[in-house]
């Protein structure tokens, strides 16, 4: 059966929300997920469900073994990625709390497997839309259904800067990135997103701002664990809104 894979790290360990039908356990050419793929429901919705770091975080972002995630969701018949970001805020306007449903990206890491390309097949995929228009609007739709007075509006838009880690970036670093016109900082966005693409996986993401980046700011841990936590039950609203059956 096929499904929308909703694939999300810190603060999404545990998807204790999903009501879980089955466990997918095996592994892939590629070697084993981070996680057993779950295949459910969330709020009424089918889904798929993959912990990107494992269930109890035991993989940082440049030990993720991104082939075998991305290869997992797709052999337990994804038929689309919806990816949620956990970022530090670059640009002025996106204080911790804010939504982004990101457009581009640029990816600064290395070392990391970033293509199933093999000899005899060598693939070059398309990146001039990274993420998928079609599924983005899904999420601003279901953003703008999900948002009451108060709630930090959902921004349409930005370039998602994916990080090495997992040290946090020097303020220097994060004046770089926003001369490249970067407006949030995460660690795992990246080579995910590609080898999406290179498995013909569209996929759109959601990313929560949780603190301002390095010299933008500073926020309080119990500060964060809230705005960690009203997202999270945002975020959640919002994927079920956007899978329409
Ligand atoms: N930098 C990189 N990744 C992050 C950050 C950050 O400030 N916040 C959450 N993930």
């Amino acid at each position: 059966m096929t499904r929308v894979a909703i694939i999300a790290g810190t603060g999404f360990d545990q998807l204790e929300e999903l009501v879980v039908e089955e466990e997918l356990s095996g592994g892939t050419r590629w070697g084993a997920p981070a996680a057993p793929v779950q295949r459910g429901s969330l709020a009424g919705k089918p889904v798929l469900f993959l912990s990107r770091h494992g269930h109890r975080h035991e993989y940082a972002p440049h030990a993720i073994n991104y082939r075998a995630n991305v290869q997992a969701l797709k052999d337990a018949g994804a038929t689309a990625i919806l990816a949620v970001y956990t970022v530090g805020g670059i640009s002025a306007g996106l204080a911790p709390g804010a939504l982004v449903v990101p457009h581009d990206l640029i990816d600064y890491t290395w070392g990391r497997e970033a293509s199933f390309s093999e000899v005899d097949n060598v693939i070059h995929v398309d990146m001039t839309t990274p993420f998928d228009n079609g599924w983005r609007q899904r999420l601003l739709d279901a953003g703008r259904a999900c948002t009451e007075p108060g709630d930090p509006a959902v921004v349409d838009g930005g370039v998602y800067a994916c990080c090495q880690g997992p040290r946090l970036e020097t303020p220097a670093e994060i004046d770089r990135l926003e001369r490249d016109g970067c407006s949030v900082v995460g660690m795992t966005g990246m080579p995910e997103a590609a080898l999406a693409r290179e498995l013909e996986l569209p996929i759109a993401a959601i990313a929560l701002v949780v603190n301002p980046a390095a010299g933008r700011g500073g926020i309080s841990l119990p500060e964060m664990m809230n705005i960690a936590a009203a997202g999270r039950a945002r975020i959640l609203r919002i994927l079920a809104a956007a899978i329409h059956g």
